[in-house]
């Protein structure tokens, strides 16, 4: 999969209201991790990534390098310990984990922007992928909600995401919880990419 040779976009400028769910907030955990519960058989945990959880932040990269099928990306020069914690240290950079007890069955990361324009936010994610036997339990559905929960405390006025035109699992998730928009994507030339 070409994970970047982007030529469908989904967009939500309205910001409505998808909050819906039932969110339950679960003290018995750190770091506003909130359970999530889809029905008796099937439950999940939603949890936002703190600078105490690299070894979990450790297991997007196989997770991502699987679902994109593109481990050279993801797995063959993992960042150091210290650059993930720093990472996870940033209000402005949001990884969102899906867990199942302990194993990671999902994960979201999330870019904000400050806008100059107004003062407000936008955010952009940038990875999702939810572990194949856990797909169309509405793992991606809760992570994105999760993530446009986090951002009305932040004043998000918009939350955006590209999806590749052969990706119709994403598009399909993506169609339900916004609107689509045809653009064409560009990845730029820098000294240091080679493209
Ligand atoms: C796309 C992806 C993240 C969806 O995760 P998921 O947890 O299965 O999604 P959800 O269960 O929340 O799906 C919500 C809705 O999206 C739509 N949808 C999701 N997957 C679908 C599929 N394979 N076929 C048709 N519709 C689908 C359905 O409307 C679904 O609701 P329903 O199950 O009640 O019919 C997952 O398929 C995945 O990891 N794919 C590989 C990585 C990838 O492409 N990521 C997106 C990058 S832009």
């Amino acid at each position: 999969m070409q994970r970047r040779s982007v030529g469908t976009g989904a967009r939500r400028d309205a910001f409505p209201a998808l909050h819906t769910c039932a969110f339950r907030q679960d003290d018995d955990t750190d770091f506003g991790a909130v359970t999530w519960y889809i029905n008796v058989m099937s439950t999940y945990r939603l949890l936002r990534l703190s600078p105490l959880h690299v070894p979990l932040m450790r297991k997007f990269h196989g997770l991502f390098g699987r679902a994109f099928e593109d481990p050279q990306t993801y797995e063959t020069a993992p960042p150091t310990d210290a650059y993930l914690k720093q990472w996870l240290d940033r209000d402005h950079l949001i990884a969102l984990a899906a867990l199942n007890a302990e194993t990671v069955i999902g994960g979201l990361v999330a870019y904000e922007l400050d806008k100059l324009e107004r003062a407000r936010r936008e955010l952009y994610i940038f990875d999702l992928a939810v572990e194949e036997p856990w797909r169309r339990k509405g793992v991606a559905t809760g992570l994105i909600r999760l993530l446009t929960d986090l951002g009305k405390s932040r004043n998000v006025c918009s939350v955006y995401v590209q999806a590749d035109k052969d990706d119709s699992p994403a598009i399909a998730l993506y169609d339900k919880m916004g609107i689509g928009r045809d653009v064409l994507h560009f990845d730029l030339e820098t000294p240091a990419s080679g493209v």
